[in-house]
């Protein structure tokens, strides 16, 4: 899938009524998110802040009698192609016992079989639709939206009993282990239990019961958030979060420690890691904890500045530590600073995706106009205000 910023929502009952010609019997939605503050520090049991945007992954189902058990129908508007002059979904037919095929269906199978796995049975035939206004590659969770929001759908269809908190590791296990991504929990967690014009400040030191705390985004001012125009692939290849995974994991294990987030800015002076490379990438982790305290405190302080400040240091040691951004990126968040943005960072896995800036209200419209006359292959995905 490539980044499409243009998908609004459509009726997704209707839309399934169209295509299947019953109706559906359950309709589940979850929302992107972006992080505020706190990158690659999940997978280190660290600490981040993030919180929801307003576009969601539609799911409506039903039970399908005519297929197997284990086997799902399923159409969506990811893949759309000209019916005599409409717009029509793709549909495809996929058993959960199948290989991945390197498309999005993958997501689909992936969480039908963390369902299966919950039920430790099979899953009778299901019918699907799905839509999405989550632009893909744009760094806002599209993947994790798809994950939750098919695993709410299937959990109200058939009445299973399951958790907020059990989705969010449902989802993230779908992730690392059919896609193979090993991605941290922050994304399915904050879209499974967050709310709108929340952040969650989320801390990861235990990895089984992670804590956390909302706190309401500030007033009077906006966090925009821009999709450079460049999409990550993060799950394909290497693409880079791979390799930053493990060389964390390498870290802990010279340093002989479980893992970075325990250590704190002062064992920076002391450590014994040699090489340069690592010795960068548990710098960033370690600091931008920190950030994520200071900058969650600013946020129930109101504190504009000190969060702005964060949001900057963070943006520079993401570039220059974990070397997680992309040079187009860092000069969108230049840019952005130069035309009235008080904080502008790089947002989700990074090389490439999108950027989250932090602007006084009534300096946004100049904002936008300047960074959409500038970078024409920008978008503006996003505007965060607090009503
Ligand atoms: C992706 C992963 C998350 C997290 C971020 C970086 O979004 O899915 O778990 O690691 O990158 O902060």
């Amino acid at each position: 899938m490539s980044a499409d910023t243009k998908k609004s929502n459509i009726d997704i009952e209707h839309a399934f009524n169209t295509q299947y010609g019953y109706k559906a019997q359950s309709i589940a939605s979850a929302h992107a998110r972006v992080n505020l503050i706190g990158e690659h520090t999940d997978y280190n049991n660290g600490l981040v802040l993030p919180t929801l945007l307003p576009l969601t992954t539609n799911v409506a189902a039903a039970i399908h009698s005519s297929v197997p058990e284990d086997t799902v129908v399923v159409c969506s508007t990811f893949e759309e192609q000209e019916d005599s002059g409409r717009a029509v979904g793709t549909t495809h037919t996929l058993s959960l016992l199948e290989k991945k095929r390197g498309m999005w269906t993958d997501y689909v199978i992936a969480s039908l079989r963390e369902v299966k796995k919950h039920i430790r049975g099979p899953l009778p035939g299901l019918a699907l639709y799905i839509h999405s206004s989550i632009p893909a590659g744009a760094g806002i969770s599209s993947s994790a939206a798809l994950e939750v929001a098919l695993i709410r759908v299937v959990k109200t269809l058939l009445s299973i009993e399951i958790g907020d908190m059990t989705i969010a590791t449902m989802a993230q296990r779908a992730e690392n282990e059919y896609i193979g991504l090993p991605c941290g929990l922050m994304d399915q967690m904050v879209i499974s239990l967050a709310f709108e014009n929340h952040a969650l400040c989320i801390n990861f030191y235990d990895q089984k019961q992670p804590s956390y705390e909302p706190a309401p985004l500030f007033k009077n001012h906006v966090f925009l958030v821009v999709f450079s125009g460049i999409s990550h692939r993060l799950a394909e290849g290497d693409g880079g979060y791979k390799t930053r995974f493990a060389q964390c994991q390498e870290a802990c294990k010279q340093l002989h420690i479980a893992s970075l987030s325990q250590l704190s800015v002062q064992d920076l002076q002391s450590h014994t890691l040699q090489d340069t490379i690592l010795c960068k990438r548990v710098e960033h982790v370690v600091q931008e904890n920190k950030r994520v305290r200071d900058a969650y405190a600013a946020l129930i302080d109101g504190d504009i500045q000190v969060f702005a400040e964060c949001m900057n240091t963070s943006h520079i040691s993401q570039r220059d530590l974990y070397q997680c951004s992309i040079p187009e990126i860092d000069i969108l968040c230049e840019e952005s600073l130069a035309h009235g943005a008080l904080g502008a960072r790089i947002t989700g896995g990074g090389f490439g995706g999108a950027i989250v800036l932090l602007v006084h209200e009534h300096k946004k419209e100049k904002l936008r106009n300047a960074i959409l006359a500038q970078h024409k292959e920008a978008r503006i995905l996003a505007e965060l205000t607090v009503p």
